[in-house]
């Protein structure tokens, strides 16, 4: 199969996940085109799979993410697709922060005018030796509300790399079992959305 990965990342975390989803499929001898959303990511026309990634700062995933998606959301509507979000939130067992997560993401595709066949939330990274003093006090804020011990200002992984396996497993079977459809240039949807 020929997969897209398109990813939007802030501190590095979303593209450590684009990798390893890139490898999980390249080890399955599928071929993979990797594109940060803030370059020149290519049309997703003419692949079998798209996963898209973005992470949360701030309640907002990355522009860049949502003007790709804006702008082919026919074709990505019309191929297997699946959409990634990389928080903090999704680290932690708080209900309320969940649902502001599930909420916020809903918003996003609706925004986006997507409906991937797949949402997975992944929990991301605290990387306080990278952090400027803005960060470090915003980043203690949002940890403590999700219930992470971020008051020994280290770096932590909370990413399960095991249920990303699991995801890029999913992504493979729904795009083995889709439909082989034909696919309307994405201006004749332009022209109707
Ligand atoms: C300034 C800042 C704001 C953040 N805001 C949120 C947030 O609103 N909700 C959340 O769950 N996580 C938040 N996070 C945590 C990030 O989503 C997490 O660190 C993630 O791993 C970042 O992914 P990236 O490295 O791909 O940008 C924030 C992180 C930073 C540094």
């Amino acid at each position: 199969m020929n997969i897209l990965i398109i990813y939007g990342t802030t501190e590095g975390q979303t593209r450590r996940v684009a990798d390893f989803l890139s490898k999980e499929f390249q080890n399955l001898n599928h071929a993979v085109t990797l594109s940060d959303a803030n370059g020149t990511p290519p049309s997703p026309s003419g692949f079998d799979a798209v996963i898209i990634g973005a992470s949360m700062h701030m309640e907002r995933y990355q522009e860049p993410v949502l003007y790709y998606i804006r702008e082919h959301h026919a074709t990505l509507n019309a191929t297997t697709s699946a959409f990634y979000s990389v928080s903090l939130t999704a680290a932690s067992d708080d209900e309320a922060s969940w649902q502001d997560l599930r909420h916020i993401t809903e918003r996003f595709l609706i925004a986006g005018h997507w409906r991937p066949a797949l949402v997975e939330y992944v929990a991301g990274a605290l990387r306080f030796t990278k952090y400027d003093f803005f960060k470090k006090f915003i980043m203690r804020q949002i940890a403590k509300r999700a219930s992470q011990s971020a008051a020994t200002g280290e770096d932590k992984e909370y990413t399960d790399w095991s249920a990303l396996k699991l995801f890029s497993a999913k992504i493979i079977q729904l795009a083995a079992s889709a439909p082989v459809t034909v696919r309307p240039e994405e201006s004749d949807f332009e022209a109707v959305c």
